[in-house]
Parts: C-alpha cells; structure tokens; sequence
C-alpha cells in the first residue's frame, strides 16, 4: 500500500519526538518514501544525525538557509503524498490553527493542500485548555485528521489523556488516507445538509434536530474522493472545499439551483423543513392575551423534486433533438435524496423514490438512537430507480459515505 508513496513528517518539541523514529522505519520497512521537517525544538529531543539515517534523506528544519537558499517549504509540501505531524505541541497546533508560518514545519503546512494528520502530545492540562480545544476545533472542521491522544501515565509525571496515541494509530490512518480510491476525481459534487430554518419573526424560528453530520461526512469523503465540491449547509462549518451556508428552504433552493447545471452530482442529505410560515413578522411579536394562538403556515417548495423535474425537462429536450442545433447536450447530474422514515421505513422509501424521481434514495430510520439524527454513525440502504437495494451495515457516517459513492460510481 505505502510502495513509492511520498510521506512527509513533521516533528515538534515535544518528549514523544523520540517514538516518531520507530514510525520513519515502519514507512520505511513498507518502501515508502520518507522526508522529514522538524521545529528548532524538536532536534531538543532527537538529533539531525538519528532521523536522516531513518529517513535516508536530508531533514529539513531551517527555513532561509542563506548560503543556499531556495523556497523549500513549496517543494516539500509539492513532492509528498501526505504529510504526518506528530508528536503535535499546543504551540504548533496553535499555530497552524491561525495561519501562523514562523518556522520551515508551519510554512509547509500552510502550503500544503494534501491529507495532514495530526498525533498531538502534551501534558493532560494542556490538552483540556479551552484554547488548545478550540484550535483542535478548527483543524477537525478545516479537514485536518485529528488522531487523539490516549490518556495514561505521561512523560511529565501526571496521569490523564494527551500521550501520543500508538504508532499502529498513526500508521493504519497514514494506509487509509493513502489508498482512498480517487473515483470522483474531475466531478462536481453538490450535497446540502443540516435543518433548514423557517422563520416566525425576527427572534423565532420553526426548525428541526438534524445535525448535518451525514450531509457533512459525504462532503468530506467527496473531497477526499478527488471531487471538487459544494457543501449548501445550515450549519456553521469551515472546510477545505467550497461552503454555502443557507437558512431557509428557499435559500437553499436558490443555491442549489445555482449549482445544477456545473454539477455531475447532486445529493439532498438536508432535512428541508416541509412548511414555513405564512407571514413572517419583521419585528418580535408579542404575547398575546388568550392562551393559544395559531401560526399559519404554507408548504415549502420539494427541492428535490424540482430538480428531479429540471432533469426531466432536459431528457425530454435530449429526446427532441437538440443535438440537431448542434448544442452538445448537458450532461445531466445524478440526483440522489434521502429518507428518513421512523416507521415502513422500505416500504414508504419506493414510494418516495418513484414519487420524486430521483436516481437514487438513501433509506435512513430515524427512529433508532444508535443512528441517524445527531449520532455518528449510521445504517441505510441505497435505492436505485431501477428498483435495486443495497444494504449498509451500521458504520460511521464517512464509512457510510464512502459506500454511497462507490456504490453509486464504483
Ligand atoms: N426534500 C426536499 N424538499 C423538501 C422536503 C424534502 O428537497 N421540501 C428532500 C430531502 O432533502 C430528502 C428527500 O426530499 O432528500 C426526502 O425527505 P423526507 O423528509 O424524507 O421526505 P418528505 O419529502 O419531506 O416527505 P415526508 O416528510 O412526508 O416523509
């Protein structure tokens, strides 16, 4: 798997530097390519000498080496397929959270729009300190892999979580990520996520308990699949790929219909508020008198529907002949919905199938608390319009995602 593969390390100053030798020689023993960068605080822990050997290349750690100089932090971050950093200290994680390069490892990474995994290590306090949590925050939602640390007796003399988690860790993620099947390379992808938010008047809002985890981890997995791609969320989230943050169904409908015809696929993981209200009232409203009062509300447009509708229109329009305007034809996306049912979950999934038109569904019961809405993981099966069904065991939501596309394009 790791055969010819570039894989960059990055070692920070911290006291786990010197496990990270036996992880060169794991990579190594699989014939991959291996470059090492450390900070200035590293070599404190482990010398030059020790990780050229291993690694059997240079180790890069000054950034304007002025006797020689050439702008190294591109090349390593052009030749490597992925890059490692651990162990991770708070003050580099800190520092790339913010967009700092004040060394050759942060200016790589800055540069660097390949896989990064991150293997922190550092005292239990500092691992709980609500800065150091923040920046872990960001770096999870920009699409860094995050590999925790795992509590026990640490280096320091305390005991508690922040020893770098196992080499076997690091190196069955470094597999995962290298050998990921680049199957939507040159696709457009547009997937729409999170409850959508129908609002009552300025202070209230009519909304639902979707988490957009799902939507979010085939965005991720679409990204990591080669395809360049939309995420249309209700959700506050940064990502390393485009991001449309919307609120109502109509907001979204918009953005989708925006997307449609640059897109190769389109997938409706949203929960679109089925209503919204009739009036909505541009100032709060006030309590009223009587101890009941009735909001009416009208029906949100079926954004998946009308997309299904609009591909409708271009076969038919396919059908009639373009091609004799000499008009190469678009090349319509595939349109994939969900369903969340929390009863006759396959029975009420071909109906829906059939009743909005799209390619595929997504059969998903929400009913269950181990899956669905707010979990990490979940189940479903895949409906296809030619009436097949393929069953996904309970697994986390970006393995789900990962069986989805290549389900669909495998
Ligand atoms: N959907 C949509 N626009 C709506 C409602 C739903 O695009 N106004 C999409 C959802 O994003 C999902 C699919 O339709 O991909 C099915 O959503 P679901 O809530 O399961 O079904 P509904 O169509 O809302 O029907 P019901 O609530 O009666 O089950």
């Amino acid at each position: 798997m790791l055969s010819g593969k570039n894989i960059l390390i990055g070692i920070t100053g911290g006291i786990a530097a010197y496990k990270i030798c036996e992880l060169i020689r794991m990579y190594k023993r699989m014939n991959a390519n291996v470059r090492v960068v450390c900070t200035p605080n590293a070599l404190n822990f482990v010398t030059k000498l020790t990780l050229q050997n291993l690694s059997q290349n240079d180790v890069g750690v000054e950034e304007f080496n002025i006797e020689q100089y050439k702008p190294e932090h591109i090349s390593y971050a052009d030749e490597a397929d992925i890059m490692v950093i651990a162990p991770a200290t708070a003050n580099t994680i800190g520092k790339i959270a913010n967009g700092i390069c004040d060394n050759l490892l942060t200016s790589v990474v800055c540069a660097f729009n390949k896989p990064i995994i991150i293997a922190p290590a550092m005292n239990c306090g500092m691992w709980e300190n609500e800065f150091v949590q923040e920046n872990i925050m960001k770096l999870v939602n920009a699409g860094f892999y995050i590999m925790e640390p795992e509590s026990g007796f640490l280096a320091c003399g305390y005991e508690g979580k922040g020893r770098l988690c196992s080499l076997d860790k690091i190196y069955d993620k470094t597999v995962e990520l290298l050998s990921v099947n680049k199957i939507l390379s040159g696709k457009k992808v547009v997937i729409t996520s999170g409850g959508t938010i129908e609002a009552i008047d300025t202070v209230r809002y009519i909304s639902n308990y979707s988490s957009g985890k799902m939507g979010a981890a085939l965005a991720d997995v679409a990204y990591e699949m080669g395809a360049d791609v939309i995420l249309i969320t209700t959700k506050d989230v940064q990502k390393p790929y485009g991001v449309v943050k919307v609120k109502s169904a109509i907001d979204m409908k918009d953005a989708v219909e925006r997307e449609y015809d640059s897109s190769d696929c389109i997938i409706m993981a949203a929960a679109v508020a089925d209503y919204r209200a009739k009036n909505i009232a541009d100032y709060k409203m006030k309590k009223s008198e009587s101890n009941e009062i009735s909001i009416e509300l009208i029906k949100n447009p079926d954004i998946l529907k009308s997309l299904c509708e609009m591909k409708q229109k271009e076969a038919v329009a396919v059908g009639k002949g373009s091609s004799v305007l000499n008009i190469e034809p678009h090349k319509s996306p595939v349109i994939v919905g969900f369903c969340a049912e929390s009863e006759n979950l396959m029975e009420n999934a071909k109906i829906k199938i059939a009743k909005k038109g799209c390619d595929y569904l997504i059969a998903n019961d929400i009913s269950r608390k181990d899956i669905g809405f707010s979990s990490d993981y979940n189940e479903v099966s895949v409906i296809s319009k030619s009436g097949t069904i393929k069953n996904l065991s309970k697994a986390t939501k970006k393995e789900i995602a990962k069986q989805i596309f290549e389900e669909i394009y495998g």
